[in-house]
């Protein structure tokens, strides 16, 4: 990898975890790991359930130490939490007792902007995301749509220069799902960032992003392939899933996937003993 080009460099990551059943036999999720993206890029990772997406995505952001390897940003060594990176967790991740506003301006407080600069902005955060009318609301009085919007308004907010998203989408509805993808592109490509979207949804994968990243099954997961998107921008996600191109990239990476899915699968669904 050629330093300085990169906003972010994940270089040979493993990472071990002590295991429960065995305390002496590590459990190795993640193994000699590399990848990297460019300024402004939009990578994909796909990969099984269970594989090690959210570990990978943890070291990206510093909030996990890889038990081995390095990473960098824009070329230097991460120490703790990676400041140039914002992140949208699998999981709601809003406060319950703040308002969708006060939600978005909390980083922005943190950061030691003024209360009424903060609110201004955070406003005009959630106006771009389509909440302008719903400031008030508390989380549990938005539709998950809704919760996923505030999110991603707390995210851009802070202007980060790299997006670390896991699984942003993937609790909600195939309409909303494909509504919350058109507004991160147009958002993007507004104002383009470095982002890491990691799915286990091949069309997903392809559909938003530059370049898709395939993992292998755990334990050990690493990168097994990479396949450059070359379709055209802006798009819509599901007009662009119709198209022959669209068509031909997919059956080549699911035919790259398919043994990891299936290893997966039967790793984690063994078959039921006879008469059960
Ligand atoms: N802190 C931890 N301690 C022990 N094991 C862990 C820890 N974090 C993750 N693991 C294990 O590492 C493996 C990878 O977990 P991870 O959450 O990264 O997978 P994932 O690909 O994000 O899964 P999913 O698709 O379900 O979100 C799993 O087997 C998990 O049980
Ligand atoms: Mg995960």
């Amino acid at each position: 990898m050629v330093d300085g080009h990169y906003s972010l460099e994940l270089e040979r990551i493993t990472c071990r975890f002590a295991s429960r059943d065995d305390p002496g036999m590590p459990y190795v999720a993640v193994a000699e790991a590399s990848l990297a993206v460019r300024a402004g890029e939009f990578v994909a990772v796909v990969g099984p359930t269970g594989c090690g997406k959210s570990t990978l995505l943890n070291v990206a952001a510093g909030l996990l130490a890889p038990s081995s390897g390095a990473v960098r940003v824009h070329g230097e060594p991460l120490v703790g939490i990676n400041r140039k990176a914002g992140y949208m967790f699998q999981a709601d991740a809003l406060m319950p007792w703040r308002s969708a506003l006060a939600n978005v301006t909390a980083g922005l407080e943190f950061r030691g902007i003024e209360a009424g600069e903060a609110r201004a902005q955070g406003q005009a955060w959630l106006q771009r995301v389509g909440l302008g009318g719903f400031g008030a609301r508390y989380p549990h009085q938005l539709s998950g749509g809704m919760r996923k919007r505030v999110a991603l308004a707390q995210m851009l907010a802070l202007d980060p220069e790299i997006l670390l998203m896991d699984e942003p989408f993937s609790a909600l509805d195939v309409q909303t799902r494909q509504l919350m993808e058109n507004e991160l592109l147009a958002l993007w490509s507004a104002n383009r960032k470095s982002v890491i979207f990691i799915t286990h949804d091949l069309e997903e994968a392809i559909s938003l992003s530059d370049r898709v990243i395939v993992l292998s099954a755990g334990p050990g997961t690493h990168p097994i392939g990479e396949f450059v998107i070359d379709l055209p921008r802006p798009r819509d996600v599901a007009e662009i899933r119709l198209t022959p191109r669209f068509v031909a990239l997919h059956t080549r990476i699911w035919h790259a996937m398919k043994d990891e899915v299936m290893k997966a699968y039967a790793a984690q669904y063994a078959p039921l003993p006879e008469g059960a």
